[in-house]
């Protein structure tokens, strides 16, 4: 059974209290891609319940995932350790706790997956950028919405990028980093 089918009882509990979560047509491509990259340090921004992260961790990555509420964030570990994913949550805001990882200089992920509060979505990127390896990728989810607008722009026309859009639902950016 596919890890997106063990999760279907906490896609719907998580649509039934209303928790954003990605779902399975955008965590299939999110499954896909990990299985083709192979990834082995993902970090994510937006942990909510853990569901996209446990898809991002399942081919064997460790991922570091920020949250900033502590009561969601409880809970994706509980989901992280039932489903024996190797992750680590960072609770606090993902901007400031971005800035502190590119500052420190000594972290290198493969896949970054950005997942949080809209409009921090540009704020992040250049910090992203130095976080991801070269042939690594950034993804972004909900990358239509109004407030993403401006970072769909950057990362379309960014000179250290090349940037596909994923048409499913909302849609998702695809940045490879050159
Ligand atoms: C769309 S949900 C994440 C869904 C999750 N990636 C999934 O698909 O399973 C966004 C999460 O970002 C968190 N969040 C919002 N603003 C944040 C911030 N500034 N820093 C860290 N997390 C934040 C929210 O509490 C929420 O749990």
């Amino acid at each position: 059974m596919s890890i997106i089918d063990q999760l279907t009882e906490l896609e719907r509990q998580s649509q039934q209290r209303g928790i954003p979560i990605v779902g399975s047509a955008k965590g299939a491509w999110l499954l896909q891609k990990v299985q083709e990259l192979k990834p082995k340090k993902i970090l994510e921004l937006g942990t909510a319940n853990g569901y996209s992260g446990i898809i991002l961790g399942s081919a064997g990555a460790s991922i570091t995932t920020i949250e900033i509420d502590e009561n969601i964030a409880e809970e994706a570990m509980r989901n992280f350790t039932e489903c024996k994913i190797n992750a680590e949550i960072i609770l606090g805001d993902g901007v400031s706790i971005v800035q502190e990882l590119a500052q420190k200089n000594k972290h290198c992920f493969d896949l970054i997956f950005i997942d949080f509060a809209k409009r921090q979505y540009l704020p992040v990127l250049e910090n992203c950028i130095q976080l991801v390896r070269q042939g690594g990728l950034i993804i972004a989810d909900n990358i239509s919405f109004d407030g993403c607008q401006d970072y769909k722009d950057a990362v379309l026309s960014h000179p250290h990028l090349k940037t596909d859009i994923i048409d499913i639902k909302d849609g998702l950016s695809c940045s490879e980093k050159k």
